[in-house]
C-alpha cells in the first residue's frame, strides 16, 4: 500500500532565498542539499557505479554480512524509516532481508522520492510505504503509523551523514533519536579515513561524473533561478583537507565574470570559489564518539577487510 506523500514544513524551503543568502556570505557556499534535483539525483546514482567511487560497492559487500544478522536479530514486521533515501536501491535488499511491515523513506528531492516509492510499491505490494519530504537538518516529525510501532529501525546508508558538518550531524542524530523514540535502533554508515589519493580520486573520478554532478548545480540555477551561468567558465575542484578530515568540493571560476542569479549580480575573479559540498571521513572511534554524544549507543560495527567503510548498529 502506497500512502500519499507527506510534506514537513522544511520541505517548502526556498531555493532562491537560501542560495542568495549563502552566496552573499564570505566565503560563499551553497548547501549540498540543492545538488539533488531530478538530474542531480540521477547523476549521483551514476557516481555509485563509477570504478573510482569505492564507497557503494564496499558498503554493499558489508551489507551482505550485516543484513542476515539483522534479520536474525529483529525478525519480520518492524517499521523502517530511511534518511536520504534517494533511489532506494539499497533498501530493496534491506526490505527483502528484514520483511518489515512499514517503510518511511525521507528525502528533500520530492519528485525523485515519489518515483522511487512507486517503483518500490510495484516490487513490494504488501509493504505499507509513506514517503516523507523533509530536510533532515531541520525539525520534522515521523508519521504516527511509524512511532506507534514497537520495533523501529532507522536506516541511513551511503555515509550521507558525512555531508553534514559535525554540529549539524549531532543535531540530525539527536533529532532522529527524538523522532524515532525510545528503544529504536539506527543502522548508519560512515566512510572511514584512508589514503589521500584514494579519497581524492573518488571525488574527481576519471569518468568525469562527479564533475557533472557538481556543475549540474549551475544548470539547476540557470533553469530554476533564471541565472545565466556559462558552465564552460567554471570547473569542479575537490581536495582532501587532512586536518579537518573532509573532502571539500568547490565550483571555481575560470575567468573574471559577472553572473546574474534571480535578478542579483554576483562578480567572480578568476580562481574564486563557491563551496558546494563537504564529505567528512571518520575513524571507527570518532564515529562511535559522535553517535554516543548524540544519544545513540553503538551495539555492533561491520567493516570491510581494508577498514575503508563502517556500518554501525546503534540503539537509542
Ligand atoms: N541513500 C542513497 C542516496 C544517497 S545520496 C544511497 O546511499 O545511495 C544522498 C541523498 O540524501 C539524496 O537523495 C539527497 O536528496 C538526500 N539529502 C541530502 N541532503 C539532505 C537533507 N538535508 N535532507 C533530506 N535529504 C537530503
Ligand atoms: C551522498 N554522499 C554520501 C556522497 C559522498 O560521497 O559524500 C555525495 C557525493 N558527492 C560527490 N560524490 C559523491
Amino acid at each position: 500500500m502506497l500512502k500519499k506523500k507527506q510534506l514537513a514544513d522544511s520541505a517548502s524551503d526556498d531555493f532562491a532565498a537560501d542560495v542568495l543568502a549563502s552566496l552573499r556570505a564570505d566565503p560563499p557556499s551553497i548547501s549540498s542539499k540543492w545538488l539533488y534535483d531530478t538530474q542531480g539525483s540521477a547523476l549521483f546514482e551514476q557516481i555509485t557505479r563509477v570504478e573510482d567511487y569505492y564507497l557503494t560497492r564496499t558498503e554493499a559487500a558489508i551489507f551482505d554480512e550485516a543484513f542476515p544478522a539483522l534479520a536474525d536479530m529483529f525478525g519480520p514486521g518492524m517499521a523502517i524509516t530511511e534518511f536520504g533515501s534517494g533511489a532506494s536501491i539499497k533498501t530493496r535488499r534491506l526490505l527483502t532481508a528484514l520483511e518489515p511491515q512499514l517503510y518511511v523513506p525521507i528525502d528533500v528531492a520530492e519528485e525523485f522520492l515519489q518515483d522511487a516509492a512507486e517503483e518500490l510499491h510495484a516490487l513490494f505490494p504488501k509493504l505499507e510505504i509513506i514517503p516523507l519530504v523533509a530536510d533532515l537538518t531541520a525539525p520534522y516529525e515521523l508519521p504516527e503509523a511509524f512511532t506507534r510501532k514497537n520495533r523501529r529501525l532507522g536506516f541511513f546508508p551511503g555515509s550521507t551523514i558525512g555531508n553534514f558538518p559535525e554540529e549539524v550531524a549531532v543535531q540530525f542524530l539527536r533529532g532522529a533519536r527524538a523522532a524515532m523514540g525510545d528503544k529504536a535502533h539506527l543502522l548508519i554508515s560512515a566512510d572511514l579515513v584512508k589514503d589521500k589519493d584514494v579519497l581524492e580520486r573518488a571525488y574527481d573520478d576519471s569518468e568525469g561524473v562527479t564533475r557533472q554532478f557538481t556543475l549540474n548545480l549551475l544548470t539547476r540555477m540557470n533553469r530554476e533561478l533564471s541565472a545565466d551561468f556559462d558552465i564552460s567558465q567554471f570547473r569542479h575542484v575537490s581536495r582532501f583537507n587532512t586536518e579537518k578530515s573532509r573532502i571539500e568540493i568547490f565550483v571555481e571560476s575560470l575567468a573574471a565574470q559577472t553572473v546574474s542569479i534571480a535578478g542579483e549580480a554576483f562578480t567572480f575573479e578568476k580562481g574564486d570559489r563557491i563551496q558546494t559540498e563537504y564529505s567528512y571521513k571518520y575513524t571507527q572511534e570518532s564515529f562511535a564518539q559522535l553517535l554516543s554524544q548524540s544519544g545513540w549507543e553503538v551495539e555492533q560495527v561491520w567493516t570491510d577487510p581494508n577498514d575503508w567503510f563502517g556500518v554501525f548498529l546503534a540503539s537509542a
